[in-house]
């Protein structure tokens, strides 16, 4: 089946048991799961109702979206991401979003939990993108190219919308959250890197570095939408003096940050422009 007929199909489906207009999407990564249990009215779809969506298998994600009430805001949250590292290929990852879109939907908030390189940051750290490398090693727009939702070779030179990044510092200083600002590196994993990986991923220009949120926002993109990401910094990912790293510490971590990540994601929809 046609792309545009899959996603039409999940549209549907979605607009069946809500079909209310909305303002932002917000998916949901490392630290933010507990961002759902405070949307109101909400109504909750699991992943493995929707037509065509993939779900998803990784610890400490479940797969639902969220609709409801934020903050004065009508939001959809999807709760757990597909990750390229389950063995999904990218246009699968990423198809939540085409959906999304299709749901007349225009803003997006990706977060995630990464690795911090730049020796300025500290663990439990929020970081906003304000731009990306991809080295997953893999694009999502890679084969046929669907001018329905947008161009052959689509403009990245503003994937991260500068008018949400400030609003986002302005959000931050407004509830004396410190955030840091930094550009967001993202490898296949599931390994985390060598000591000589961070070394050439630093020197390369990054300052955070994780395994997800790059082909969301590359669709996105494609699409037109206006995109603000947030890494939370779960470890700090230094060559020099790498201590040992598993998952369940990125999770312990992530969820000791949750409070302010909450807080300061909250504030931001508040602030955001409905249109
Ligand atoms: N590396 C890659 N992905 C990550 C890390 C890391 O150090 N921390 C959280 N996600």
């Amino acid at each position: 089946m046609e792309l545009i007929k899959k996603v039409r199909e999940a549209k549907e489906y979605i607009n069946r048991i809500d079909n209310s207009e909305i303002d932002i999407a917000i998916i949901l990564g490392t630290g933010l799961g507990s961002l759902g249990e405070e949307i109101k009215n909400k109504k909750v779809i699991k992943y493995t109702q929707i037509p065509h969506f993939p779900t998803s298998t990784v610890l400490g994600h479940s797969g639902e979206l969220i609709i409801g009430d934020l903050m004065g805001k009508r939001i959809l949250a999807m709760n757990g991401r597909f990750h390229y590292y389950e063995g999904y290929n990218m246009q699968n990852i990423t198809f939540p979003i085409r959906v999304i879109n299709d749901l007349g939907i225009k803003k997006l908030i990706v977060s995630n939990a990464a690795g911090g390189m730049n020796e300025r940051f500290n663990q439990g750290d929020l970081m906003i993108i304000t731009d990306h490398i991809n080295l997953m090693g893999d694009n999502p727009l890679i084969g046929n190219n669907y001018e329905e939702f947008g161009p052959r070779f689509p403009d990245m030179s503003n994937a991260y919308n500068k008018e949400l990044i400030n609003l986002a510092k302005d959000c931050a200083d407004n509830l004396n959250i410190k955030v840091k600002e930094g550009i967001y590196i993202a490898v296949s994993g599931p390994t985390y890197e060598t000591p000589a990986e961070l070394r050439m991923l630093r020197k390369i220009g990054g300052d955070a570095v994780g395994m997800s949120t790059i082909p969301e926002v590359i669709i996105a993109n494609h699409m037109k939408m206006k995109i603000l990401g947030i890494s939370c910094i779960t470890d700090m990912a230094i060559a020099d003096n790498l201590e040992p790293l598993d998952h369940a510490k990125v999770v312990e971590i992530a969820n000791k940050s949750k409070d302010k990540f909450v807080d300061l994601v909250k504030e931001i929809v508040f602030e955001m422009k409905s249109n």
